[in-house]
C-alpha cells in the first residue's frame, strides 16, 4: 500500500493543479468540499495518521499539517481574490464607462415628407386668409361627381378610374374636389378654403402615377370673385413654395366639368433659366388644374351663381413634393423605405 508520506504529496500536488485551474467562486467551493470538508481528502488522511504508530506520528504529523496548512492558506487567497475581482467589476460596472464607447443610435422618428408639406401649404394659405377643412376618403357618387356636373352618364368619369366599394354609391374619393361641395354645403358664401389630403384612382403605377396619392384643393368663392383673384393667389402661393419672388405663370385652357372655363396654370421653371430636367427642358412646370366654379355646382349647393361667383384649383401633392425636393419616383412616398423618410 502506497505510504502515508507519498500520499501526502500526491495530495498536495493534486490540490495545487485544481487551485490553479479553479475559474469561478463557485468552483472554488468545490474544492474546498474535496481537500477540507469532514469527508476530504486532509480529514481522511489525519484519521489515517491517528491509527498510525508514535514513530510514524513523529515523522508524519508535521508533513500533514504542513500540507493543511498550504491549502487552507492557498483557499483562502484565492477566495479573497475572487471577492476582490467580483467588487472591482462592480464598481467598474457601476462608476466608470468609456464615453468614447461606439453605441448605435436607436433611429429617431421624422415627419413624412407628406407632413412637412402639407403643413407648408396650409401655412401659406391660412397666411392668404383661407381657412382648412378636411373631407371624408369613402365618399358618395354625389360629392364625389354629381354635385361637381358629372352626371351619371358623363364620359368624364372616364378620367378618374374609380375604386367602388361594395355598398351601392359609395367609393373612394377619386379627388378632393368633393371637399368644395361639402364646405359650401356647411358653410355657403363667402368662404376660402384649402385641404389636403387622400385621394385613389384603379390606375397602373409608374414613377408619376400611384393608387393612392394625395391633392390639395383649395376654393374661394364671393361676390365679385374672378380669374383675376385666382391667377394671383396662385402666383403667391407658388412664390411662396418655391422661396422664388419672381416666378411667372401661364394659363392654357384646360377642361374639368365643376369650373368653367376650365383652365391649367403653369409656372416659370424656379430651378433654372434655359431648361432642365425638371421642366423638361421646357422652362415652364404644369401644376395646377383650375377655373371659376361651373353655375351648376353653386346651385348644387344652394349658392346662387347670379349674386356669387368663385374659383377652384387642384393639384397633385407628390408632384409638388418631387419638383420641390428632387424626387424621382412618387411611389417612394408609400415604399416605407428608411433611407428616403430619414432625409426630411
Ligand atoms: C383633378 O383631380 C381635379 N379635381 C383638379 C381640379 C380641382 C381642377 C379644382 C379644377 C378645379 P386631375 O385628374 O388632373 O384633376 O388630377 C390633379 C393632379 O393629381 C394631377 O395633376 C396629378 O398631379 C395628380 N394625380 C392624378 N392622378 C395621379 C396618380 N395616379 N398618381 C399620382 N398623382 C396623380
Amino acid at each position: 500500500m502506497e505510504s502515508l508520506e507519498s500520499r501526502i504529496q500526491a495530495i498536495r500536488i493534486l490540490f495545487d493543479r485544481v487551485l490553479k485551474e479553479t475559474t469561478s467562486e463557485s468552483a472554488l467551493e468545490d474544492v474546498r468540499l474535496i481537500f477540507l470538508s469532514r469527508k476530504g481528502h486532509i480529514a481522511s488522511l489525519m484519521a489515517e495518521l491517528k491509527a498510525a504508530s508514535i514513530e510514524q506520528k513523529k515523522i508524519t504529523g508535521p508533513a500533514l499539517n504542513a500540507l493543511k496548512q498550504h491549502i487552507e492558506q492557498e483557499y483562502q487567497n484565492k477566495l479573497t481574490w475572487f471577492n476582490q475581482r467580483a467588487t472591482e467589476q462592480e464598481m467598474a460596472r457601476t462608476y466608470f464607462f468609456d464615453v468614447t464607447a461606439k453605441k448605435s443610435r436607436p433611429y429617431q422618428g421624422r415627419l413624412h415628407a407628406y407632413t412637412h408639406i402639407t403643413r407648408e401649404l396650409e401655412d401659406i394659405f391660412i397666411s392668404m386668409g383661407f381657412s382648412i377643412a378636411d373631407g371624408p376618403e369613402l365618399e358618395t357618387d354625389f360629392y364625389n361627381f354629381q354635385a361637381l356636373n358629372i352626371p351619371l352618364d358623363h364620359p368624364a368619369r372616364d378620367m378618374h378610374d374609380t375604386f367602388w366599394v361594395t355598398y351601392p354609391h359609395l367609393l373612394l374619393r377619386t379627388h378632393t374636389s368633393p371637399v368644395q361641395i361639402h364646405v359650401m354645403e356647411q358653410q355657403g358664401a363667402p368662404l376660402a378654403v384649402f385641404s389636403v389630403g387622400r385621394t385613389y384612382r384603379h390606375e397602373a403605377t409608374d414613377a408619376t402615377h400611384d393608387f393612392v396619392f394625395m391633392q390639395a384643393e383649395g376654393i374661394m368663392v364671393g361676390k365679385g370673385i374672378s380669374m383675376a383673384n385666382l391667377l394671383a393667389i396662385a402666383r403667391a402661393f407658388l412664390c411662396h413654395v418655391f422661396d422664388k419672388e419672381d416666378l411667372a405663370i401661364r394659363v392654357r385652357p384646360g377642361y374639368f366639368p365643376f369650373v368653367e372655363p376650365g383652365i391649367e396654370i403653369d409656372f416659370s421653371c424656379p430651378f433654372c433659366k434655359n431648361g432642365c430636367s425638371r421642366c423638361k427642358k421646357s422652362g415652364w412646370i404644369e401644376l395646377l388644374g383650375a377655373g371659376l366654379i361651373h353655375p351648376a355646382v353653386l346651385r348644387a349647393v344652394n349658392i346662387d351663381p347670379t349674386q356669387y361667383t368663385g374659383f377652384a384649383f387642384g393639384m397633385g401633392i407628390e408632384r409638388l413634393a418631387m419638383l420641390k425636393y428632387g424626387i424621382d419616383d412618387c411611389r417612394l412616398f408609400h415604399s416605407a423605405q428608411l433611407e428616403f423618410l430619414h432625409q426630411f
